[in-house]
């Protein structure tokens, strides 16, 4: 995912100070850089689900690193978003497993529902594809990860179904405390 010069609004709430400070807590205070990617959770789930450069500059200031050291992270790692992106993304698990369970068919069927090419973003800011490596589901073939959780066994039914569920609102993405 290339990186956006899209303008982000900065908004470190005391809620979300309250949650970092406690991330900090885990570690000793000259070890502040261990809780670089929880952080980066917490603030790019407080800002639509991307860090901009200055929100990941304003990352390296509270952890007190350099800025470079939070964008070789955030570059990294494909689960932080340098891009404005929908409220859904669909990252689709294309390694061995998936695509011969047919996961290249599943994503292209759900582009053209949806109107879009890989990569991209709805018109109505709902929904982002993506393809991305193995997720570690492999026994659970052609899955996909939409925020928390993973949708496995997927078929363009059970597609259909999560897209309707998206839309409906029936969806929440993080839902699961799994960065203690
Ligand atoms: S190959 Fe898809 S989860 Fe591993």
């Amino acid at each position: 995912m290339e990186i956006s010069n899209a303008h982000q609004e900065i908004n470190i709430t005391p809620e979300l100070q309250a949650r970092i400070d406690e991330l900090l807590g885990h570690y000793p205070d000259d070890k502040k850089k261990s809780a670089l990617l929880p952080v980066l959770h917490e603030v790019q789930d407080a800002h639509n689900n991307w860090l901009s450069i200055p929100l990941q500059d304003k990352v390296a200031e509270i952890l007190g690193i350099k800025p470079i050291e939070v964008y070789e992270v955030v570059t990294f790692y494909t689960m932080y978003n340098q891009k404005p992106i929908g409220k859904f993304m669909f990252e689709f698990c294309r390694t061995s497993c998936c695509a011969v369970r047919g996961a290249e068919s599943l994503m292209d069927y759900t582009c053209e529902k949806l109107g879009v090419a890989e990569g991209q973003t709805t018109a109505d800011g709902m929904f982002t594809i993506v393809g991305v490596e193995c997720l570690g589901a492999c026994g659970y073939a052609p899955m996909l990860q939409l925020g928390d959780y993973y949708y496995e066994k997927l078929d363009r039914p059970k597609m259909d179904q999560l897209i309707e569920d998206c839309r409906a609102g029936k969806i929440d993405l993080h839902k699961l405390a799994i960065r203690e």
